[in-house]
């Protein structure tokens, strides 16, 4: 067992100090992102000044936290590009597969080197881009690194070399693991930096050409996770960048016949759109890796210690406001303490400071643009005379900028009121009765997602039992349900909410590779 990356410690005043001085660096800077084909933007060097002609046709890039300030630009792939990347990597992808593993190994270490020395400026562009709190851009920083050592040991351990297998005399068996060609990451805008680093240096390592398409609400972190890439050895042939939407990148992208493998982290009816794209075109039968959402339960028993629920509930239901797909959705309390439970409950989120990302007091960020915060607004109002409020938080003055919503918690009669995922800050609330236990477990079985789910209470035949039957690919026992670490808690579900294998966990970098067996005759 390896260290995890150890971040920053903020109640350290040098480190903190050190921090806030790298972060005011990185707000003076303009930030840009565009298409990087064999490391050029628009056919010239990264960085030359180049894009003035290009920049035309750049979009600002607005921070959610305050729409009148802009982080920086981007400029989107157009069908060119798109052709250009893939004609490129198609071409790069045998020669990378055939690098040594320790070589590819050794680039991911020194992704991971130049992440940590940049710790700073990716935690302030966490907050300014994504509107993300500084421990979450911090923890951001910390899972990537993860990701980076964890499938860099995972490559020099099974990637180099033949693996022999039994055989009866005067045969030798092997089988060898080998990356697939060319890869497309089409990653989420909730972790900009770690599920992108995860998703792009787990095909890179198992020795596939990757296209990296970051969610058009972070392609500037995304671009600088790319540029580190190329500064840490990965070849610029050998990974591109295409900025843009789902529609006129992503589709096209997982449409075309030279792309061997997909890995995506999003939307289920986007997961299930490419999976329909992938099964109608031409080319090889390719694995999508699909991670997508739940609607991530918590049973809590009357045997529970309430302090601590109320604690795992507001960080698994309102950190990152709600913008993990891991996030609490539905909390089932057992009757004889629900009145308790919620008021103290209230109580607690009467005290979250909701605002600024980049102040360290922030509890609760604002969600990541007009358009969510415009769903979520109208499922409240639809809801609104269905479903009671058991409390809403109030919004103050310094919210008025930018896209932030209310936590709130709702409560429903009983789970067949619950609609679709909701990507924000809304807990429901269920109260059961203590026969109801199993129906409980059924009703959350039933919904088909499979992907977090908690369960607080002290009677270690109910957590066992429950947890025999819950269908989840992570159960988390009297704690949060968020903030996954890599090699600890392999994360990803299972129905409805995504194809596996885990991320960061020991199955993940083999289905980026393809296995070639060789008999031979001795
Ligand atoms: N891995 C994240 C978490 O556990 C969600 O994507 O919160």
């Amino acid at each position: 067992r390896r260290p995890n990356a150890r971040g920053v410690d903020l109640s350290d005043i040098r480190e903190l100090d050190a921090l806030a001085k790298g972060m005011r660096e990185a707000d003076a800077r303009v930030w840009r992102a565009a298409p990087l084909i064999n490391g050029l933007v628009n056919g010239k060097k990264a960085g030359a000044g180049q894009a003035d002609d290009q920049r035309k046709n750049a979009i600002a890039v607005k921070s959610p936290a305050d729409n009148e300030r802009t982080v920086g630009d981007v400029v989107w792939a157009t069908a060119d590009d798109i052709d250009a990347a893939l004609a490129s990597a198609a071409e790069a992808a045998d020669g990378w597969s055939a690098t040594p593993g320790r070589e590819r190994a050794a680039c991911l270490r020194r992704y991971a080197d130049l992440l940590e020395e940049h710790t700073a400026e990716l935690v302030a562009l966490c907050a300014r881009e994504a509107g993300k709190h500084i421990p979450d851009g911090i923890a951001e920083v910390r899972e990537a690194v993860d990701f980076c050592r964890y499938y860099a040991c995972q490559v020099e351990d099974e990637f180099d070399g033949e693996h022999v297998l039994p055989g009866p005399t005067g045969e030798r068996n092997t089988y060898r693991l080998h990356g697939r060609g060319v890869f497309v990451c089409i990653c989420p805008w909730n972790f900009p930096l770690a599920i992108f680093t995860g998703q792009v240096t787990a095909a890179l390592a198992a020795g596939n050409a990757v296209i990296a398409k970051p969610a058009e609400q972070s392609s500037l972190i995304g671009a600088r996770a790319v540029a580190l890439m190329h500064k840490a050895g990965i070849p610029t042939d050998v990974l591109h960048l295409l900025p843009g939407d789902g529609p006129s990148v992503g589709a096209k992208l997982v449409a075309d016949r030279r792309v061997d493998g997909v890995a995506f982290t999003g939307s289920l009816a986007t997961a299930k759109a490419i999976n329909k794209t992938l099964a109608e075109r031409d080319g090889p039968l390719i694995p999508l890796i699909a991670e997508t959402g739940g609607q991530n339960a918590m049973i809590v028993d009357s045997s529970a210690l309430i302090e601590q629920v109320v604690a795992d509930v507001i960080k698994s239901g309102f950190q990152s406001a709600g913008q993990r797909c891991s996030a609490l959705r539905v909390l089932y309390v057992q009757n004889d303490i629900a009145d308790t439970l919620l008021d103290m409950l209230s109580g607690a989120m009467a005290e979250l400071s909701i605002g600024d990302p980049w102040k360290l007091s922030t509890d609760v960020t604002p969600v990541i643009d007009a358009e969510a915060r415009d769903g979520l607004t109208q499922y409240a109002e639809q809801v609104d005379g269905t479903l009671d409020t058991v409390y809403c938080c109030r919004l103050g003055d310094t919210t008025r900028r930018g896209t932030f919503f209310a936590p709130r918690t709702l409560a429903l009669k009983n789970s067949s009121q619950l609609g679709d995922e909701q990507f924000g800050p809304i807990v429901h609330v269920v109260r059961f009765e203590a026969d109801e236990l199993d129906a409980v477990v059924d009703a959350i079985n039933g919904l088909g997602y499979g992907l977090t789910f908690g369960i607080h209470s002290r009677i270690d035949t109910t957590v066992e039992r429950v947890i025999r039957r819950i269908k989840v690919g992570n159960a988390y026992v009297n704690r949060n349900m968020i903030g996954a670490v890599v090699g600890v808690h392999p994360f990803g579900g299972e129905g409805l909410s995504g194809t596996g294998p885990k991320a960061g966990g020991p199955h993940y970098l083999h289905r980026f590779a393809t296995e070639r067996a060789v008999s031979r005759d001795t």
